[in-house]
């Protein structure tokens, strides 16, 4: 049975992520920082054996430890780093906050990256062997023609960086490392004016993951299977 591990299951695209693929028989990690309030990600493990819950604030490195001894025996196909805020309500020019910049940093591009490092054992010993951090357009820099949306956008444009840097570092050892655009999706960070569905997000998301091959790594994917420019 093939396994993946996702960070912020409990709703939103890391959610819908581990629908799908429970539901086509893979061994789901669910990782969340709130078990005991993930009511959707709980009814969904109610429903299947394979698909276990386990706590991760992905900005505590020592719970990023703790995780990863306690799964040091498993063999992971998919990493997800999925978990991702979207940054303080104000990012436009003149309203920079750096402890906030900070934050949104430290969880949108840090913790991929002592995730990836944490797990990269596991990950090596898998059959598929790919880590995948969910990046977006919106840390593309040839993209950016709107502006603002400072801190949502570096730590974006820094993820895709190391999932680049993983790629190199990491291709001896057959692992895949890609970075994913979902697409702009309605979840709580997309809004409700979003296009596209979390089923279409996760299902187009799900595809691209499985068809990857060596050729991919170290690039941004989107759901349609598109390269798009860094
Ligand atoms: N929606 C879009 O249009 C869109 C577009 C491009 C990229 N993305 C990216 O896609 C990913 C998922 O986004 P989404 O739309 O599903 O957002 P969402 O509905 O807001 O969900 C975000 C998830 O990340 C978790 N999370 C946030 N900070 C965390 C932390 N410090 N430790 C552990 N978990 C944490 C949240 O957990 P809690 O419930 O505990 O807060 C939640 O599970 C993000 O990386 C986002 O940047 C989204």
């Amino acid at each position: 049975m093939s396994t993946i591990l996702i960070t912020g299951a409990n709703r939103g695209i890391g959610l819908e992520l581990a629908r799908c693929f429970v539901r086509d028989d893979w061994r789901v990690l669910a990782c969340c920082r709130s078990p005991e309030l993930s009511d959707e990600l709980q009814a969904l493990a109610a429903q299947h054996d394979r698909l276990s819950m386990h706590r991760l604030e992905v900005a505590d490195r020592a719970q990023i430890a703790e995780l990863a001894t306690q799964l040091k025996a498993e063999a992971i196909d998919i990493l997800v780093n999925n978990a991702g805020v979207r940054g303080p309500l104000n990012q436009g020019f003149g309203e920079t906050d750096p402890d906030a910049w900070l934050e949104t940093f430290k969880v949108n591009c840090i913790a991929p990256m002592l995730i990836s490092e944490a797990f990269v054992e596991m990950v090596a010993r898998s059959r598929l062997r790919i880590i995948a951090a969910v990046g977006s357009v919106m840390g593309s820099i040839a993209e950016n023609s709107s502006g603002g949306h400072y801190a949502y956008r570096t730590s974006k444009a820094a993820v895709h960086m190391v999932a680049k840097g993983l790629s190199v570092d990491l291709a001896d050892r057959g692992i895949i490392s890609v970075a994913l655009h979902p697409g702009w999706v309605r979840t709580r960070m997309g809004g409700a004016e979003a296009p596209l569905s979390v089923e279409a997000s996760a299902q187009g998301v799900k595809k691209v993951l499985l068809g990857l091959s060596i050729r991919d790594s170290g690039c941004l994917i989107d759901p349609q299977g598109t390269k798009r420019a860094w």
